[in-house]
This record gives structure tokens, sequence and C-alpha cells, in this order.
């Protein structure tokens, strides 16, 4: 698969917006699934700079950790200092996984998502789905790797403030999208990126069932 090298974070992070923007603009009743984590914090502070009409959109977001949603790093609150609270959407068209996975899986079978936004673990996981999550996953209650606990205690004061579950989308549930697009931002990333675009595809590296995806874009920078 191509792994599009953009320049810096800012070209990454317009490069994103701009098919975001292209989408509600063609389709102002569009269905997307964001992302959390550092990598799309420029893409969303891009997206809020252009002032696009989101009235008519619905968001999914791929995750959640298992927490207080009101906790300063859960990931409503990152969704709602981050964009939500800085553009016109409705609050009731924006949803999260919770509890009821099967409700979520029902939101989402209707009409397929337009556009999924993605980032990649350093162990190759999208969302939250870990390596071992199998191919046909849908939306559940998982334990956090090791690794990504390691990964993610940079947003915590304490490793043990690090909450060791969450609830994901599943990756049979991404795949259902028309349009995936992977961003990923670093040279620690690079590797995993390449392993998992250009390697076996094999549910040790989760990232990998993307090569099974005729819709996929990713772009990478260091
Ligand atoms: C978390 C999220 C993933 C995200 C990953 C990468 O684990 N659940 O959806 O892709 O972090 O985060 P970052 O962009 O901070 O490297």
């Amino acid at each position: 698969m191509e792994i599009k090298v953009l320049k810096d974070y800012k070209e990454l992070s317009y490069t994103v917006a701009d098919i975001v923007e292209y989408q509600l603009q063609e389709q102002p009743l569009s269905r997307l699934i964001l992302p959390t984590g550092s990598t799309p914090l420029g893409l969303y502070k891009e997206l809020v700079n252009r002032e696009l009409d989101w009235s008519a959109v619905m968001t999914y977001n791929l995750d959640v950790y298992i927490m207080n949603p009101d906790h300063p790093q859960s990931y409503q609150t990152f969704m709602k200092e981050n964009l939500f609270n800085k553009i016109n959407i409705y609050p009731s068209n924006c949803q999260f996984p919770d509890r009821n996975v099967q409700l979520y899986e029902e939101r989402l079978k209707g009409i397929p998502v337009d556009l999924c936004i993605l980032g990649i673990g350093t162990n190759g996981h999208i969302a939250f789905n870990e390596p071992g999550s199998s191919f046909d996953s849908r939306t559940r209650v998982v334990h956090l790797d090791e690794q990504t606990i390691q990964d993610n205690s940079r947003f915590f004061d304490s490793v043990d403030d690090i909450p060791t579950q969450a609830i994901t989308m599943g990756l049979g549930t991404i795949m259902d999208s028309k349009k995936i697009v992977l961003m990923a931002n670093g040279e620690h990333k690079l590797n995993i990126l390449n392993v998992a675009m250009n390697g076996e595809v094999t549910e040790d590296i989760p990232a990998s069932i993307l090569q099974n995806h005729d819709n996929v874009k990713v772009f990478y920078c260091d």
C-alpha cells in the first residue's frame, strides 16, 4: 500500500482537513468516525479554523476509556475541548461507545459511515483493537496492552491513574466504512506503519487489515 510521506505535521493536518472539508461540502449529511490521541490535534485545530458547516453531520468516536466521561483525560472531554465545543455540531449527533455495545453497533449499521479517520498505536493497534483482535470484531469492552498503557501514560499524572479497560469499535466495524484515512506522525511510528501496510495481513498487527479495504489513504510525517 502506498504511504504518502508529507513534509511536516502542518501538511499532515491540512491534507486530512482538506479531505474532511471536501466530504462535508459534497455531502452535508455525512457520517464520520473520529479518533483521539495526539496525532489528530492539528487536524481538529485546522477544522475549527475553517468554520465548516457541521449542522447535519453525525460523528462516532472510535473508542473510549472506561472511566468517568467528565474526567479531564477522558476521550469525551478530549473531543469536546478540541472539536465539538468549537464547531456548530449538535451534541446529540456526537456519539461515543458505551457499555451498551449492541446499540452502538446498531446505530452504525443503518447507513454506512462515509469517512473514518484513524491513528495507529506503536504496537499496530487501531482504535483500541490490540494485537490478537479478531478481524471480525465488533464494538466491545477490551483490556489495554502493557505497551498501550505505557504509551498513554504521558497523558496522566501517575501510572496508577491510567485506565486499563476501554470500549472500542471492532476491526469489522471500522472496515464497514466507505473511505478510511490513516494518519501517523513521528519516526517512532514508521516501522509499524511499514509492517502494517506492506507486511503480512495478520491479526497480530491489527492495522494490517486495512490492506483488505479498497479505499484507504495513508499519510505519514516524521
Ligand atoms: C490511542 C487511541 C488510538 C490512537 C493511538 C495513537 O491508543 N485509542 O485511536 O490511534 O492512541 O495515539 P497518538 O496519536 O497519541 O500516537
